[in-house]
């Protein structure tokens, strides 16, 4: 593994929605420079293996799925969900040591998970927290978008909404994200931005959620977890009903909308990410219009985005010799950044 890795390795990376891995054709994902091969077994559990067939490398994501095992499409040879080989055309015998190598999965909240580093490690405790993607109390639906950037100008790009004014001038883009001071805190692989906007004018977006006149109470709170998922809590509320409590006590946005917008942006090679995302909703619920609605205006949102990330990728790759810098406004994306680096430094002291 090269010493400038961009991504830690023990980490449980999204790699694909639930519906898109089945049990009639492997699916082929790359996470972290890694090629795999994903299927669906039998008992409905997920297997993840190299999507490189032992014997001359053919991608086992091109061959066939067998008893819930998968056929290589060159020559054959056929190997389980642990990556051990069970069928070996014109051998009787098969030696222990001809297998590929399989990954830890785990699948929730709509999403398949897999671990690209040390198995030993694997705990699903580790995963990252995107309950809201199928809790009852909550509606939306999400897409995914292949995007060639690093995976990390993604986080830096949500850390700070301050974007919002300038790439998404026209949706939600606002004068008062941009000239409200945020207040950035952190805690072990966390790290919070906020912004609380008091008394301002909703932009479109949220002025046609809220469905009533008047100025809003408006707020933005961003929730990192390493090494790559960012929730966003945001929503407005009619100035004075209470979501900024004026004594310090509980807010209460029960006249307000809420949405919690979950992203996380996997790393598939070191200038390339899937960036899996949903927009929940805890009003209008089992409003199916609305959420077809929604995903796709804030896919077209999201695609503002994509433009100036790919184009600041392709900038970063052709002078390797500037660097980034830092504002007042990158204090998030320069703390999630950081974790990033310690978990890979970790990782490269272990060996
Ligand atoms: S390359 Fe897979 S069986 Fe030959
Ligand atoms: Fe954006």
């Amino acid at each position: 593994m090269s010493e400038k890795r961009n991504f830690p390795l023990n980490a449980w990376y999204v790699v694909a929605w639930s519906h898109e891995v089945g049990a009639r054709k492997p699916l082929a994902r790359t996470l972290c420079n890694i090629p795999m091969a994903l299927w669906r077994k039998p008992d409905d559990s997920v297997a993840a293996v190299d999507d490189a067939c032992w014997h001359r490398l053919a991608p086992l994501s091109m061959g066939a799925l067998e008893d819930g095992q998968i056929v290589c499409p060159y020559h054959g040879l056929k190997f389980d969900s642990t990556g051990a080989c069970t069928r070996m055309p014109s051998q009787e015998t098969i030696g222990p040591n001809v297998k590929v190598r399989a990954y830890p999965v785990l699948e929730q909240h709509r999403f398949v998970l897999v671990w690209p580093g040390d198995p030993d490690k694997a705990d699903p405790a580790l995963a990252p927290d995107l309950h809201w993607n199928d809790d009852p109390e909550w509606e939306g639906d999400g897409k995914t978008m292949f995007a060639k950037c690093d995976y990390r100008l993604f986080i830096d790009n949500l850390m700070d909404l301050t974007h919002e004014t300038f790439v998404h001038a026209t949706s939600i883009g606002h004068q008062s994200v941009a000239e409200t001071p945020l207040e950035t805190s952190h805690e072990g692989n966390r790290v919070r931005v906020q912004r609380i906007m008091e008394d301002v004018d909703a932009p479109p977006f949220w002025r046609a959620q809220l469905g009533k006149p008047g100025k809003v109470d408006r707020w933005q709170i961003i929730d990192f977890e390493a090494p790559c998922t960012i929730v966003l809590d945001v929503g407005v509320a009619l100035t004075g009903t209470g979501a900024i409590p004026k004594d310090g006590g509980k807010p209460d946005r029960s006249q307000g909308v809420n949405g919690r917008v979950l992203n996380t942006i996997t790393p598939e090679t070191d200038t390339t990410c899937m960036y899996f995302w949903s927009l929940m909703r805890n009003y209008k619920m089992r409003d199916q219009s609305l959420t077809t609605l929604l995903r796709e205006a804030n896919a077209t949102i999201f695609v503002e985005d994509q433009i100036v990330l790919e184009a600041q990728q392709a900038m970063i790759s052709r002078r390797p010799d500037l660097k980034l810098r830092n504002l007042n406004i990158d204090a998030g994306s320069m703390r999630a950044r950081h974790i990033i680096d310690r978990m890979i430094a970790a990782e490269g002291q272990a060996g």
